[in-house]
């Protein structure tokens, strides 16, 4: 019998703890297949979030406190604080632009170092993995509904990469501002840019709006300028990788054009994220590091090659939104507006 068949996840979620393992989907193989991997190895974990099959910040945060969950639950009787801050350091090491990320690591390593290394030890780093993830749940759905303050009964939304289920813990960011739009009874319409080279939109946002059966175009990332020229759109709402101090915001590649696009017409430009996503170390969007990913992604379509041999490539996984340019950040406490000043 082959045990991964047997998987399951409730609806509209990408992960889930499970008699002390770690469940989730592998994004890489969406659409074409839907497969539930169960692990209950940290490794595991972290290699999937180097190579996106789990992707989206507040999601990346979310697996990671669950890796460490899992590495209390399996060596709970040996030198447990040990495996655990070498848990948290291959994790911290996956990828370095979601603050979501550190932001979770961090609040677990609090709880190794504090609590003594015995059976306490065990239970005090699961509670604080489930609370993240549940808490990451109620922020996507207060998100939602602040969010659908903002949305017109016939609203054109413009989104890029992915913001839903796929990409945190609930049922996500700016794609639960969709959804709660549409369950109020609005006849939203969403464009979803493609978001070249991982192509996030195409393969992730166009799966979990068709199977939610919200109306949807998908476009190439270099029509959505033409697009919002043209009056097509009535609001644009991305995600969020990381949020500097000021309101810098940087997401996935493609969203400053958006950004600018929106300025020139004068279509409302906002950004929706939980404040787990907000760096307030960080002075602007100048210090945020962004990945930079292999050149194969680039160079190639899926797995056919497109360029010629050797030819060189950027291929940066995100771009900064300057905070002057977003009209609002759309949190779990509500819809922020510049000046932006994250204290
Ligand atoms: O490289 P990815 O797919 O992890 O990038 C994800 C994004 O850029 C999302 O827009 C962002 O993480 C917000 S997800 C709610």
């Amino acid at each position: 019998m082959n045990l991964e068949e047997d998987l399951t996840l409730p609806p509209r979620q990408a992960i889930d703890w499970v008699d002390g393992k770690v469940r989730f989907i592998d994004q890489r193989l969406l659409p074409a297949k839907l497969k539930i991997v169960e692990t209950d190895d940290w490794h595991v974990i972290a290699r999937a979030i180097k190579g996106l099959s789990l992707r989206g910040a507040p999601l990346i945060g979310v697996a990671a406190a669950l890796g460490v969950a899992v590495t209390a639950v399996k060596y709970r009787n040996s030198r447990l604080q040990k495996k655990l801050l070498s848990a948290i350091d291959g994790l911290y090491a996956t990828r370095p632009t979601a603050a979501n990320l550190f932001w979770a690591l961090d609040r677990m390593k609090e709880i190794v170092v504090q609590t003594p290394d015995d059976e306490d030890l065990v239970e005090a780093v699961v509670k604080e993995a489930l609370d993240i993830l549940e808490d990451d749940r109620r922020r996507c759905l207060a998100i939602g509904e602040a969010g659908n303050a903002l949305i017109s009964e016939t609203a054109r939304i413009l989104t890029i990469c992915n913001t839903g289920f796929l990409a945190t813990g609930g049922e996500g960011t700016a794609l639960s501002v969709v959804y709660r739009a549409h369950e109020a009874g609005k006849g939203v319409h969403v464009w979803i840019c493609e978001t070249r080279p991982l192509l996030q939109g195409a393969r992730l946002t166009a799966w979990e709006l068709k199977n939610a059966g919200i109306s949807f175009t998908l476009l190439v990332d270099s029509a959505a300028a033409g697009l919002i020229a043209a009056g097509k759109v009535d609001i644009c709402i991305i995600g969020a990788d990381r949020i500097a101090k000021n309101g810098d915001t940087a997401n996935k590649i493609g969203s400053y054009p958006l950004a600018l696009a929106c300025r020139m017409h004068n279509i409302p430009f906002y950004v929706a994220a939980p404040e787990s996503t907000i760096d307030r170390e960080c002075p602007d969007g100048s210090k945020i590091i962004i990945e930079e990913r292999s050149p194969d992604e680039v160079t190639g379509f899926g797995s056919k090659k497109v360029a010629p041999d050797d030819t060189p490539a950027w291929n940066p996984a995100f771009d900064v939104v300057p905070a002057d340019y977003i009209t609002g950040i759309i949190t779990e406490n509500g819809v922020l507006e510049a000046p932006y000043m994250f204290e």
